[in-house]
Parts: structure tokens; C-alpha cells; sequence
């Protein structure tokens, strides 16, 4: 009503004038008062609806890797095309120097590396040179129509994201530390080293410690806490020293309650969590307000169920 009020009706071309004085202007706002209001006091009596408290980045584990073989292509795609914020790739090194996507320290549980290779136990990644890697099958584990899915090279991964338009921020893990300057420079080759397109994770603090004067601010930095590092640490005295050199933790999900969480958001450091793939456990993680999620099923419409509730308090 403001709006139409404050329009600037009078024109050098029409300014009707009625009997009495009543301009056209004025029916018009009148009409329009007429219109408007009851829509305005149904606006006002709707139920509010329930918001969303804060909706976390969906972080695909290991890409999709719960609809495909982890650390491959065929993952990676997935995760992008059911919309995950990030696409989580574990970085190792090869025997040459060669950055591959990869969880295990060895080949056996997600390649045909025995066969393939059968004097080479105990097929130890940084055993082996990308060359002979590359005649692996990284597929077939996990099923048939995935046979040959080879292993990826982190340079792989980027030249395919790219080549297929598919703009998927990466949230790299650092498997071993003396990685980090390699890492460092294939990103920066390619644009990525920017804030919103990486995020840096890792077991061990050597290895965030050293990328940091490697990358620009405002790239965020987590570090992974296992389970067994807080037998021997309280949780603060533990924060109190990730808070240095890191911008969050990554928390298992044994660990993640309001305590860990509050403890955390005090510090300024946030909380991802992983790994997620229970629906229940989502609607739990989103009230105590976690800041990501890792997840193998980064399907949509798990999250946004999850993740609306009541406004807290
Ligand atoms: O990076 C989060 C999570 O992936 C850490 O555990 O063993 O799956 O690499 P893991
Ligand atoms: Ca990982």
C-alpha cells in the first residue's frame, strides 16, 4: 500500500479530475487498500512454518560411495549429480611421486591388486609406481557394472570435474603427511586453491600445520580427531590446542554430542561429522547444530528432512 502511495501518479499527460475533487489516484488506492487487506491479515494469521536451524554442508564420504566404488570416477560423478556441498577425496602418494585417490595404506580391500600383483604383498600404495597402478581395477569390488573403474590421480579427478562442467568443491584428506607442497601446487595449477572450492582435513597436525603458510586465508582447515585420541585428552584441553592452527574438527560420530559441539563453537572452530548414513542420526546432529555432515548417501532429500525443526529455545 506504501508503494503504491508513494508512486508518482501525477503525470503531465493525466490527471483526471472527478466531481467532488475525488482524483483517480486516490480511487485507485482505495481499491487496491480493499484488495490487499484481508490478503495481508491472512499473511499475518498463517502458522509460522518451522525453519530450518541450520542446515549443514552434505559432505560426500569418499564421493557417493555408498551408491559406488569409493575414490572413483563413478563416485565422484554420483556425488556431484545428488548435490553434495563437498566431494571428499583421500590423497595418498605413489612410489613416483604421483598424488591418487585412495583410503587404505594398501590395495587389497579396493582393487584386484592380488591378482594382478600376487608377489607384491603386502601392496602397500607408496609400493607401487602409477604406471603399475593404473592396470588396476578399483571397480569390480563393489559390482559388476563398475568392472574397471580405475584409480584416480587427484589430477584425474580435476581435469573430469572439469571436462564435464561439474563444479564440485573438494574436501581433500591428507593420508601422509609430506604431501602437503604437492598438493598445494597441483591445486594451485588449477584455480582450486580458492575459499568455497577446497577445504583441507587430516589425521595428523603436521600436515595442516604445514599447509597453512602454503595457502590463502579463508581455505579452512579441520582436524580429524579418531576416537582413540580423546582416551587420553579431555575434550577442552584437546580444542585448546587444535584452536592454534585449525578452523574445525572432524568428530566421529560416537563422539558428537552438545558437549563436543559447544565446546568447539566457543572456540571459533567448527564441527563435521562423519560418517553419517543413519536418517536418524541427521535429525539428532542437525539439533546440536554441526556444521557438516560426511555421509556415503549424500541423496538429497535425507538432508533437507532432516534438518527442519522448530526454531531451538
Ligand atoms: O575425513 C572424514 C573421514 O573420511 C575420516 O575417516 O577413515 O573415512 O578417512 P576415513
Ligand atoms: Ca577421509
Amino acid at each position: 500500500l506504501f508503494i503504491l502511495s508513494s508512486q508518482p501518479f501525477h503525470s503531465n499527460k493525466v490527471c483526471w479530475k472527478q466531481k467532488g475533487g475525488m482524483t483517480l489516484h486516490r480511487i485507485w488506492l482505495y481499491v487496491s487498500f480493499l484488495v490487499w487487506l484481508p490478503l495481508g491479515l491472512a499473511s499475518s494469521a498463517a502458522p509460522q512454518q518451522p525453519s530450518v536451524t541450520r542446515e549443514p554442508i552434505i559432505i560426500a564420504h569418499r564421493g557417493a560411495s555408498g551408491h559406488a566404488p569409493e575414490h572413483t570416477l563413478a563416485s565422484y560423478r554420483l556425488a556431484a549429480r545428488m548435490h553434495a556441498d563437498y566431494i571428499e577425496v583421500d590423497v595418498r602418494m605413489t612410489k613416483d611421486g604421483k598424488l591418487i585417490a585412495m583410503h587404505d595404506a594398501t590395495l587389497a580391500r579396493t582393487t584386484n591388486a592380488e591378482t594382478v600383483y600376487p608377489r607384491r604383498s603386502p601392496w602397500q600404495v607408496g609400493d607401487f609406481s602409477l604406471a603399475e597402478l593404473k592396470r588396476l581395477d578399483a571397480g569390480s569390488w563393489f559390482g559388476k557394472r563398475f568392472a574397471g573403474e580405475p584409480i584416480p590421480t587427484l589430477e584425474d579427478i580435476i581435469h573430469t570435474l572439469k571436462s564435464e562442467r561439474i563444479d564440485a568443491p573438494l574436501y581433500i584428506e591428507l593420508k601422509q603427511p609430506g604431501i602437503e607442497k604437492s598438493v598445494v601446487q597441483l591445486l594451485q595449477k588449477h584455480y582450486y586453491l580458492q575459499r568455497g572450492r577446497i577445504i583441507f582435513q587430516s589425521f595428523h597436525p603436521e600436515s595442516l600445520q604445514t599447509l597453512r603458510p602454503l595457502i590463502p586465508n579463508g581455505i579452512p582447515l579441520i582436524q580429524l580427531i579418531g576416537e582413540r585420541e580423546t582416551a587420553r585428552i579431555s575434550p577442552n584441553e584437546l580444542l585448546e590446542q587444535v584452536a592454534v592452527y585449525a578452523d574445525g574438527v572432524g568428530l566421529p560420530l560416537s563422539l558428537a554430542n552438545q558437549e563436543w559441539v559447544d565446546a568447539a563453537h566457543s572456540r571459533g572452530l567448527i564441527v563435521h561429522v562423519y560418517t553419517v548414513n543413519n536418517p536418524h542420526d541427521l535429525a539428532r546432529l542437525c539439533s546440536i547444530g554441526v556444521d557438516g555432515l560426511f555421509t556415503d548417501y549424500p541423496d538429497r532429500p535425507a538432508r533437507i528432512a532432516a534438518c527442519h525443526q522448530p526454531p531451538r529455545g
